[in-house]
């Protein structure tokens, strides 16, 4: 393989708050590599956002602090950048898609402004003509209809699909090397859903850029994600490519959440894949933070103890679980109890 385009080294961001210190990023490491879609999945809460923000340096001070870690893009160590170079590095190299446009985008500017000025932020030498012009191109490249009319209006005249149709025309002016999308259409309607991954997805080819898209839809990953980086509690507790992930999950957490993938013709809640909550990320458990939860460990001395590091488990696949040789029996036993519970509602 290549060397990646971006690295992240043992990524470790908190927040102080009054009810004591949120660990919301702990310890995680992965490589995104050039012109891939690395999938970064895992319930509410696990830290998928806060790794995307570490990334951006938009973790603001206080009440966050990137303690420990490295992000190196392009052989540049992101933590060590001034505030000034971030922004022009967002700008241009990095390109970025939030859940809710209307937080990203500029309200008293039009939407054709916004893209502009990117586009000159980044090439001085560009005309407002011309900059102008290369806009309008790049909202017909996202499907936006009558884009010159378009380009005039506000965020708020335009559709929540038409929005973050402008965003990812905007994320993409200036050719970037990484494109991170954090839940870019978890706002949007089933339908609007599935036009706007299909820009992302001609945006990504048109400039081949490895993209990171962030998620806690497991469908979107099967459909969109070359690998998959699994985060439970501020870790990555697998880190697997797409099809392994669905077919050959070692880690129990992952397991859990193909499990409790909604099924159309049964439910299966009473399965209960994942019973307890969360971790306290305050007052994580010790040992492996997955451990209440797990129908694997069944209370075993290392997962209460010892914090699994992600063991290489071989075919690029790793495993933060002291067991993973265990999960593909167990995967088999939850498909007999799945079959089991189709089997007892007839259908
Ligand atoms: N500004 C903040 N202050 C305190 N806690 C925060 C802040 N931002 C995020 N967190 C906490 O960090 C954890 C991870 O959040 P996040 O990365 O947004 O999760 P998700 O995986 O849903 O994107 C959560 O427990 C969240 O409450
Ligand atoms: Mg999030």
């Amino acid at each position: 393989m290549s060397s990646p385009v971006l690295s992240i080294r043992g990524l470790t961001t908190e927040f102080v708050t009054p009810a004591g210190v949120v660990k919301a990023v702990n310890d995680v490491s992965w490589d995104l590599y050039p012109g891939e879609t690395l999938g970064v999945v895992g319930e509410s809460g696990s830290g998928k956002s806060v790794t995307a923000m570490s990334i951006l340096g938009l973790i603001q001070s206080p009440p966050g602090r990137i303690v420990a870690g490295e992000i190196v893009f392009d052989g540049r160590d992101l933590l060590h950048m001034s505030p000034k170079e971030l922004r022009r590095l967002r700008g241009s190299e990095i390109g970025m898609i939030f859940q809710d446009p209307m937080t990203s985008l500029n309200p008293v500017l039009t939407v054709g402004q916004q893209i502009s000025e990117a586009l000159r932020l980044h090439d001085s030498t560009m005309s407002r003509a011309e900059a102008r012009a290369r806009a309008v191109e790049l909202l017909t490249m996202v499907g936006v209809p009558n884009p010159a009319g378009r380009y005039d209006q506000y965020p708020h005249e335009h559709s929540g699909g038409m929005r973050q149709r402008a965003m990812i025309a905007m994320a993409i002016a200036n050719d970037p090397k990484v494109l991170i999308a954090d839940e870019p259409t978890t706002a949007l309607d089933v339908t609007i859903q599935a036009q706007v991954l299909d820009v992302l997805r001609t945006a990504q080819e048109r400039t081949n850029a490895a993209t990171i898209l962030i998620t806690h839809d497991l469908g979107l990953i099967a459909e969109h994600a070359d690998r998959v980086v699994v985060m439970y509690g501020g870790k990555v507790v697998e880190v697997a490519d797409a099809l392994s992930i669905f077919s050959a999950p070692r880690h129990p957490y992952t397991l859990g959440l193909m499990s409790s993938l909604p099924r159309l013709d049964v439910d299966l809640q009473r399965l209960d894949p994942i019973p307890g909550s969360p971790p306290n990320l305050i007052d994580l458990p010790p040992g492996c933070s997955f451990h209440p939860r797990c129908r694997v460990s069944r209370g075993r001395e290392p997962c209460r103890t010892e914090v699994p590091p992600l063991y290489d488990v071989g075919g690029g696949q790793w495993s933060a679980c002291h067991y993973s040789e265990e999960v593909p029996a167990e995967m088999a036993v939850v498909s007999r109890e799945m079959g089991a519970a189709l089997g007892s509602t007839g259908a």
